[in-house]
């Protein structure tokens, strides 16, 4: 199984249009050792031209044109995405599903809860309506996975792997429906393992919490690629950005104790990557402590154009 990942940065992206915090001030002018980054998907394949894209960024356009695999030319109007997956129905995992209204009918997995909010308060499924039209493939994820087969879903095109989604708490959309009364599905995770090498990543770009049922699918994953959003859970106040700490919006901050770095002590065996980095995180500053402190625990910082092989 090969997975690309094509954006590494949270909403906004880094450095963030409007923000002059010390690392988007610091990659614009060269003063920190940085990498710029876009926002948050990762491609997933077999190992053949097809491809599931995980997630679709507002700068989706720019990571196909990083990514030439994503464009086999078989013929006078091709593309490598089969098919997009959504583990929530936010802004920067949804927003460019728009970009790919000139190709033929989009196959997209997700949620019930998911389709709600692409359906209602940023109904992207209805505008799309009216130029490829969705295929929606429905994903119901699991709360245990006590039997290997809970959770269990099938990608066309993609049948020789194996994907199993579990509902996490995280956070749905300000627009949805439920942004205020959270329900298993708003947000998932994926485990995705390829029975011909026998080996499986974790992926959960939004995640508040490691419940017991995640933990379990973490300790089965030979790769772990996990919600890198914030060092501190107070990150945004402390800034005078925010109101809401890391965990209100649905994201463990690495950090403190019950932090993500602490918890990810728990599977040594792993590659254990962070993604879905916001901005302000210092972690972004290469020359950092923080960065420093992730390097002497074994974390790595998912950049993009990051190949992984399993
Ligand atoms: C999030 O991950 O919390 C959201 O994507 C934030 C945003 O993009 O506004
Ligand atoms: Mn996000
Ligand atoms: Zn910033």
């Amino acid at each position: 199984m090969k997975i690309q990942v094509l954006g590494s940065a949270a909403g906004g992206g880094f450095p963030q249009w409007n923000c002059n915090c010390r690392n988007c001030a610091g990659v614009r002018d060269g003063s920190i050792r940085a990498t710029r980054r876009t926002q948050s998907s990762i491609a997933i394949s077999a190992g053949g031209p097809e491809w599931l894209l995980v997630n679709a960024s507002p700068d989706l356009l720019a990571q196909i044109q990083a990514s030439p695999f994503l464009q086999p030319a078989r013929a006078a109007r091709d593309t490598g995405i089969a098919a997009v997956l959504l583990v929530d129905g936010q802004i920067d995992h949804t927003t460019g599903l728009l970009m790919l209204r000139e190709g033929r009918r989009l196959p997209v997995y997700c949620t019930a809860q998911v389709r709600e909010d692409l359906t209602t308060g940023h109904p992207l499924f209805n505008v799309l309506g009216h130029y490829c039209g969705v295929d929606w493939h429905e994903i119901v994820p699991a709360l245990s996975v006590d039997s290997e087969t809970d959770g269990r879903f099938a990608v066309a095109g993609l049948d020789s792997l194996q994907w199993t989604a579990v509902a996490l708490k995280s956070a749905a959309p300000p627009y949805s429906p439920h942004r205020e009364r959270p329900q298993p599905g708003d947000n998932i995770g994926l485990f995705v393992r390829d029975p011909a090498s026998g080996r499986s990543l974790f992926y959960a770009p939004g995640l508040a919490e490691i419940e017991p049922h995640v933990a379990t699918l973490m300790a089965r994953a030979d790769c772990i690629l996990v919600d890198g959003t914030f060092w501190r859970d107070d990150e945004m106040i402390r800034l005078g950005m925010s109101s809401k700490r890391g965990r209100e919006i649905g994201h463990l901050a690495q950090s403190g104790a019950g932090g993500m770095i602490e918890q990810l002590r728990a599977f040594p065996h792993a590659r254990r990557i962070l993604i879905h980095i916001n901005n302000t995180n210092p972690i972004l500053d290469e020359d950092s402590p923080e960065r420093a402190a992730l390097l002497a625990e074994g974390i790595e910082v998912a950049f993009d154009g990051l190949p992984i092989e399993l």
